[in-house]
């Protein structure tokens, strides 16, 4: 029995993106799927909407908008429509896309909270936070940096980032530094306001028995109610919802971000003339899309809010893994990042491909990794070579040899083939399984191409006519399942699909059981081709931008980052560097390594060295050269070969060789 269609109206959210910076591919890595899943519902005739939006309070925010001279709301602004633009082009198509710097967020946070207060869950308390003399104010979080009191890691004021990732209180941090001046700052006392979240943990313990959604979100909450800590709701910003009956503070961003689920769908329902009441204050399923690293918020933080106030509580949480580029973990700094305009849209790629991928390539909890070569295999085998095969040529046969869909009847045993995979994809929907779901589409695409090579139309065409008509027919109607399924995926080609069917009315809004009713006869023009190959050349220069924002994001790095500042030492210690000048006797690549040489070095004896020089040296430049070497170094074993001793070199662009000003004997020492 599937979930859905259910008497409740369902509310479908996606994390709210920071309207801080541009949309990359982790960000589509939950609104893709929270997209799939609520056209699968609309095709289920599922009462539903789908809301998301920005969110735009926070310290980042001031911080960035500080930094590029502009005010939060411009900021605000620019990355709201850019959001907006990034997932029209990508297809999510969300009912309501809000703000929730907004009036009616500002409105219901104020509410929240006030209910929060008088039902007795908020309490205030004289805590030490960080201050910074200099600038003469408080430093709420990512305003200070210092270290974390969990594992001593350098940290940001809100979070362990480089650390045990654990969330931190305002105070909590050490050794704490203004970010502005970077002054160390001192700590002032100042009342603020904290929510018991200590207090729900009974009901949390009951209720995550109850919550619905992926193992990955459910299973870490069920651990971290055992050790609830109440949180403080109040900071010293100007940007943000003022916190009741405080001037000088507001409430931190993660109490009014989840609350722009409640203002938008008001918004959406203002707009629409529905009721939001319905979803927010009666009986309904509340299903939130968000990346695993948010799991605490809403599992947590955001049932006890709902729950404190007296709203209606989340009925699942879908929880999508992280996401590596090329293999490498996703980091903006370090360049493994896709930028969605830039780096996909603006190169002429079809949103449908990627929306694909990003189901299509492992199950949803897992880690999702985007290769340009995976992308293209995926690409071309699949969607050129399976669905788009299928379908094209179905079309293309029945245009020259029938003018169009022939008559008769399609064969029960092709229904029956229809239901039982529309059965096993809405199941693995209801179990937030897409690649489990999406397989089962394909392996349709590939039993009507195995149909199409059985039966052999362009044979029976010249022997029996009316049986080939029966065929084409049956085809016919697998594309059809096929454009009904892959529309939830796919939905922009599979609009010109249902068109080359000749079928009327919106695809859109076309349900899945609507794949059994039978095509009527019809004139067909010829079809055009869905799906094209990606040729080698253009993921070659896909990879190229990739690797030259990488290059650049470390050079950048070496740039920026201060050199370590080394112990001070003594003559004594210095003394026991054993540091020869010698001549290089013989150099060779490593097999395996592009970085290493083999070289043997007169430093008075012969010695056998590694060196991480290859990059910057040929070997055959090397040999009769003199170099400075480190000969009491501990022998290593790199790539299967011993290395005794280190050769000396500037870390610049490439290794620079030290090397004495003059010829020397080898094994002259350097003192
Ligand atoms: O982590 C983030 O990107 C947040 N902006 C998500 C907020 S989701 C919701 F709770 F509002
Ligand atoms: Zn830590």
């Amino acid at each position: 029995m599937s979930n859905f269609p259910s008497d409740k109206p369902v509310l479908v959210t996606c994390g709210l993106p920071y309207a801080n910076g541009k949309c990359h591919m982790g960000h589509l890595r939950t609104y893709v799927p929270g997209d799939i899943f609520i056209r699968a519902l609309r095709k289920q005739g599922q009462e539903s909407v789908f809301v998301c939006g920005s969110d735009a309070h926070g310290t980042p925010i001031v911080v960035n908008a500080e930094e590029q001279g502009i005010t939060p709301t411009e900021l605000v602004c620019k990355y709201h429509e850019h959001f907006k633009t990034v997932f029209k082009a990508m297809e999510v198509d969300f009912s309501i896309f809000g703000n929730t710097d907004s009036p009616t967020n500002h409105a219901r946070t104020t509410s929240i909270v006030e209910a929060l207060i008088s039902n007795g869950y908020v309490y205030s308390q004289t805590i030490k936070l960080a201050y910074c003399p200099k600038d003469k104010r408080f430093l709420p979080d990512r305003y200070v940096e210092g270290i974390c009191p969990y594992c001593g890691s350098v940290a940001r004021g809100d979070e362990c980032d480089q650390g045990c990732g654990k969330h931190l209180e305002p105070g909590e941090i050490r050794q704490a530094r203004c970010r502005i001046c970077g002054n160390a700052a001192e700590y002032r006392e100042q009342e603020h306001f904290f929510f018991k979240l200590s207090a729900f943990k009974g009901f949390l313990s009951k209720y995550l028995e109850t919550l619905n959604g992926t193992p990955n979100a459910i299973n870490y909450a069920k651990e971290w109610v055992k050790d609830l800590r109440d949180w403080c709701i109040s900071r010293n910003l100007e940007w943000g919802v003022r916190f009741p009956g405080h001037d000088d503070l507001v409430v931190y961003v993660w109490v009014d971000a989840p609350i722009g689920y409640i203002s938008f769908t008001e918004e959406w329902a203002n707009a629409t003339g529905d009721d939001w009441e319905k979803y927010w204050k009666r009986d309904s399923r509340i299903i939130h899309f968000i990346g695993e690293d948010i799991t605490y918020h809403h599992c947590i933080f955001w049932p006890a809010m709902l729950k404190g106030a007296g709203y209606t509580l989340p009925w699942a949480v879908v929880a999508s893994g992280m996401l590596k580029i090329e293999d490498k973990k996703f980091s903006k700094s370090r360049g493994y990042v896709v930028w969605v305009d830039e780096d996909y849209l603006d190169h002429g790629f079809h949103p449908d491909l990627l929306r694909y991928y990003i189901v299509n390539y492992t199950s949803h909890t897992k880690e999702l990794n985007f290769s340009w070569k995976v992308f293209q295999d995926k690409v071309n085998n699949e969607l050129v070579g399976a669905l788009g095969n299928f379908l094209h040529r179905t079309l293309h046969f029945a245009h020259k040899n029938f003018g169009g869909i022939p008559e008769g009847k399609v064969d029960e045993e092709i229904f029956e083939a229809i239901q039982q995979k529309i059965y096993q994809v809405v199941s693995y929907f209801d179990e937030y399984e897409f690649k489990k779901a999406t397989d089962m589409m394909m392996e349709l695409a590939m039993f009507g191409n195995a149909y199409f090579q059985q039966y052999k139309p362009w044979q029976l065409i010249k022997t029996d006519r009316e049986m080939c008509a029966r065929v084409v027919k049956n085809c016919l109607q697998i594309g059809k399942a096929l454009v009904l399924l892959f529309e939830t995926v796919l939905p922009g080609n599979m609009e010109k699909a249902w068109k080359q069917l000749a079928l009327d009315g919106d695809v859109h809004a076309a349900r899945f059981e609507d794949a059994l009713v039978e095509l009527p006869p019809a004139a067909l023009e010829a079809p055009v081709v869905l799906f094209s190959k990606i040729e080698d050349k253009k993921i070659k220069e896909m990879e190229s931008i990739l690797d030259k924002r990488i290059k650049l994001a470390v050079s950048k790095e070496k740039k920026t980052k201060p050199e370590e500042e080394k112990p001070v030492i003594s003559f004594e210690e210095f003394q026991s560097l054993d540091i020869r000048a010698g001549t290089v006797l013989s150099a060779e690549n490593i097999k395996g390594s592009d970085k290493l040489l083999k070289l043997e070095v007169d430093i008075g004896e012969k010695r056998q060295i590694v060196a991480g020089i290859a990059k910057s040296h040929n070997p055959s430049d090397l040999v009769g050269r003199q170099v400075v070497v480190l000969a009491n170094m501990k022998p290593a074993k790199l790539f299967g070969v011993e290395s005794r001793g280190m050769v000396l070199a500037a870390d610049a662009d490439g290794a620079v060789l030290l090397m004495p000003e003059k010829k020397v004997k080898d094994g002259t020492r350097i003192r």
